[in-house]
């Protein structure tokens, strides 16, 4: 059963509320093991140096040189946990236009809301590897948070990338590799925000698991503990594909990294994030995740969210009133709550939100058309809150085709599938329909009927389900259904029977635990929920024919029956959303052929995947999590070790088959060892930087105060005071490193996602995909980067570099696909001189092409300039 609560956060509440009793002793920084280093960035780069943010940082700074101080920190915090209609509200700035911000989940669809669409989760989109429907995905939830008034969607989510495979979020990724997972979150940006909407792509970074993941009175969260080359190949990349495409919003995560917690980690915001990367929007905490007024400033946050201190629901913050009173009392510089300030501005003209945006017309906190309007405060007034606005349109569409072309056929001896409509279908398994009380679980947090998605922050209530069963129905199959997951002792099979076995796995987001996992999947480890294996076995005994259909999270071991001669079929579909059921029924009965691939790897047994990505459970003090397998997880660390795993990375079968011929590559842009020098940074706006007089943050008079609700104003006598302090020689310990100085930027910089030289095309190659089968079908051409084998840098075997899916090809159809590879995916960081080097400029790098990275049939060369399908796969 789960265990929560009506008020989502209310977990992390706690946790937080008895912080009081001892909340200095968190911010020091705790040891971690030898090598890993958090080292000081300061100051934070002033944002508006790209160009193609210039005009809407024009627009921000006639605002902002026009604002009052406590107007500025007024729109950089959030007014409190459950003090407005979204899960984050900030305050506003109306004197001068700018209206509350309302920041909503989730990734797969609006949470808590109604009239909806509950798409497929991202790894379902992943699995796709279909770039257009990345892209279409990210527009229709865009038209839907726009719909419903929301300024900032809470997604995508690139991190977790999935190093564990026990990790409870890594479903709302796209997948455990960069480069996929860059693609999903690039292309749901794109989508998102070019219907208006800032996404926040999120959680900055290395936050791999769930459990001891927030910082608590007793405990640091955890220390992801890494290095500058894993951090750069790995988990930086999808970030960096994000902030490269104009992504408005970035959203810190729970956890420390080395150290030091991401909230105010100055290396990760300040250089990695905003002078590197080029980032111009603004760094949005994760919730409750701030854990300092001052030091988070100085380390670049921008926004503190829901905006609530040490002690939630008790009017307390680290900023508003009190960023407010550090500003006036001179530790936290003028100029730097002016680039806050300005970088949400920025983003909010960026994406044309001054002209005709909607207001909020839902509310997160309850389903009744009224309802308390600040459901924190002790005193609220009451009004309409739900207005029930449809924003779904054609969605279910799009979500439809996404949980369709998701489906990956992982197994089918003799053609079992697809169906013959007149086959006689038993169908075993719980997960094969709906729980009747659909949205009964806060959150989703249970996995009662047909898992469509995780739990936690990133569900959505479901409009509807459409079923396997409702899509049984609706075809007319001739099927008997067992609604249970022992096996019944009644049932009798007869021959030509085929056995459909339903089984799933959930996890999800650790302030609810459901079945005794705690958002990760500890309790249960790898294996199907709900006796899935014992069911699977029992049809196999019974049935000649089992095809098992598996909802899934993620990986699942399948050992106990992958093998048995009677399961002939197993397909994944991922997490469907709403559409699990027609979707399912295109693909069983062969309407359409499967042309989803794996995004993760599925190993034989759970300790092949590696020790170092197991959870790590409690340890006294602050828990390290130090990623001694550098680059090598997922399919990067099979291939070192030679494990072969049960499927690989990529893999995915059809009803049909598919030749690449004619492959042809052609050299682009020289490459040279290392990057043309960047260009510098343009023009930013500048401001006065004297501290303000002390009466802008006085309280207006008679203002009608919420009890507990967040203001930036100070009492005229506190105000004073802080504003004496200024002059005062007593000043804030600035931490090591501390400067004011604003630096010309890293030489990896230079535009949004760094160099933009790094993204230049080095080489591009075409291919040839036929369809070499009896039915149509869609293939997906994966291309995969070998370094030259002469290089001293240690590199993993190969690495997703680019992929494409062709439309429908019928039998006997070709199509040439094009991918490319730039400057970046054949570059290694180089952790000294701190830059994207070339290990070996002429040397033969290796594009392979193929269907899944253990199938390559394809080699390019970069220094022979030829492809050949007689080379022996390095896999
Ligand atoms: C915490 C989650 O980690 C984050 O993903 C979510 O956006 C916020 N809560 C807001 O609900």
């Amino acid at each position: 059963m789960a265990t929560s609560t009506p008020y989502s956060h209310f977990s992390l509440i706690l946790l937080s509320i008895s912080s009081c009793v001892s909340g200095a002793s968190i911010h020091r920084r705790l040891a971690v093991p030898d090598g890993y280093v958090a080292a000081p960035y300061y100051p934070t780069p002033h944002g508006g140096w790209t160009a193609d943010w210039s005009e809407s940082y024009r627009k921000a700074s006639l605002l902002v040189s026009n604002m009052t101080l406590a107007e500025k920190t007024n729109i950089t915090a959030g007014t409190g946990i459950y003090m407005g209609r979204c899960v984050g509200n900030t305050g506003s700035a109306l004197r001068v236009g700018f209206p509350q911000m309302c920041l909503q989940d989730g990734p797969l669809g609006i949470r808590n809301s109604d009239h909806n669409t509950a798409f497929p989760a991202g790894i379902t989109v992943g699995a796709t590897f279909d770039k257009d429907l990345m892209r279409r995905r990210g527009e229709a939830l865009g038209e839907e948070f726009r719909g419903k008034g929301i300024n900032v969607y809470l997604g995508p989510s690139v991190g977790p990338l999935g190093r564990k495979p026990r990790g409870g979020r890594n479903w709302e990724g796209f997948g455990a590799d960069p480069v996929l997972q860059a693609f999903g979150g690039a292309l749901t940006v794109e989508g998102v925000q070019s219907k208006g909407v800032i996404a926040a792509i999120k959680h900055f970074i290395a936050n791999e698991q769930e459990m001891f993941r927030m910082y608590n009175p007793f405990q640091a969260g955890i220390s992801s503990n890494l290095d500058d080359r894993t951090l750069h190949e790995l988990y930086l990349w999808p970030f960096a594909e994000g902030v490269r495409s104009g992504v408005g919003s970035v959203m810190i995560s729970y956890n420390a990294v080395n150290g030091s917690a991401c909230s105010q980690n100055s290396y990760l915001i300040n250089n990695v994030l905003k002078d590197e990367l080029g980032f111009q929007g603004f760094v949005v905490s994760d919730w409750l995740a701030q854990i300092s007024g001052v030091s988070s400033a100085l380390a670049g946050l921008d926004m503190s969210m829901p905006g609530d201190g040490a002690v939630p629901l008790f009017g307390d913050s680290y900023w508003m009133y009190e960023l407010s009173r550090s500003v006036l009392n001179g530790s936290v510089p003028v100029d730097r709550l002016n680039d806050m300030t300005t970088r949400v501005l920025a983003a909010w003209f960026q994406m044309g939100q001054d002209s005709n945006y909607p207001s909020p017309n839902f509310d997160t906190n309850t389903q009744d058309e009224t309802g308390l309007l600040y459901p924190g405060a002790l005193f609220s007034p009451k009004g309409v809150v739900n207005e029930f606005v449809n924003v779904q349109a054609n969605h279910a569409d799009v979500a439809k085709e996404v949980a369709r072309d998701a489906i990956t056929l992982l197994k089918n001896i003799n053609n079992t599938l697809p169906l013959k409509l007149n086959s006689t279908l038993k169908v075993f398994g719980t997960d094969a329909e709906k729980n009747s009380d659909l949205n009964s679980c806060s959150d989703q947090g249970c996995d009662k009927g047909t898992l469509g998605m995780g739990w936690g922050s990133g569900s959505a209530r479901y409009p509807y389900m459409d079923s396997p069963i409702d899509g049984l129905k609706a075809r007319g199959a001739n099927y008997k259904f067992y609604d249970t997951n022992l096996f019944p002792i009644t049932d009798k099979a007869s021959p030509g029977d085929v056995a459909l076995v339903f089984i799933n796995a959930d996890s999800g987001e650790n302030y609810i635990t459901v079945e005794a996992n705690a958002g990760d999947r500890n309790i249960v480890g790898l294996k199907a929920w709900h006796n899935g294996d014992d069911l699977v076995k029992a049809a196999a005994k019974k049935y000649d024919t089992v095809v098992v259909i598996v909802h899934t999270v993620g990986p699942i071991l399948m050992e106990e029956w992958i093998d048995l001669p009677s399961v002939k079929a197993v397909l994944f579909a991922h997490l469907p959303g709403q559409e699990a059921g027609d979707s399912l029924m295109q693909v069983l009965y062969g309407d359409v052929a499967p042309s989803g691939h794996l995004p993760y790897t599925i190993a034989k047994q759970e300790s092949d995947y590696g020790e170092s990505v197991e959870l790590v459970g409690f340890q006294l003090g602050q828990p390290q999590d130090t990623f001694s397998e550098g680059l090598y997880i997922d399919y990067r660390h099979f291939n070192k070790e030679g494990i072969t795993p049960r499927f690989a990375f990529g893999h995915g079968l059809s009803y049909t088959s598919f030749s690449f011929s004619n492959a042809s590559i052609s050299s682009v842009t020289p490459l040279t060892a290392v990057p043309p020098t960047r260009p510098a940074k343009g023009e930013v706006p500048s401001y006065s930087t004297a501290i303000p007089p002390a009466s802008e943050a006085y309280w207006p008079e008679k203002f009608d105060r919420i009890w507990r609700y967040l203001y930036s104003w100070l009492d005229k006598s506190d105000a004073d005071k802080a504003a004496a302090k200024a002059n005062s020689t007593d000043k804030y310990p600035y931490p090591e490193g501390y400067s004011t100085v604003q630096k010309a930027g890293p030489a990896a910089g230079g535009a949004q996602g760094g160099n933009p030289a790094l993204f230049d095309t080095a080489y591009t190659i075409s291919v040839t995909v036929s369809n070499t089968g009896k039915v149509a079908g869609k293939a997906v051409a994966q291309l995969y980067v070998q370094f030259p084998t002469d290089i001293s840098i240690d590199t993993p075997v190969i690495q997703l570099r680019d992929f494409e899916k062709t439309r429908e090809l019928a039998p006997g159809e070709s199509q040439v696909v094009k991918m490319r590879v730039t400057r970046k995916d054949l570059s290694v960081w180089d952790t000294v001189s701190q830059n994207w080097i070339v290990p070996n400029v002429g040397g033969d790098y290796g594009l392979w092409i193929g269907e899944a990275s253990d199938k390559l049939g394809l080699r390019c060369g970069t220094s022979t300039g030829r492809c050949a399908d007689d080379v022996k796969s390095p896999v």
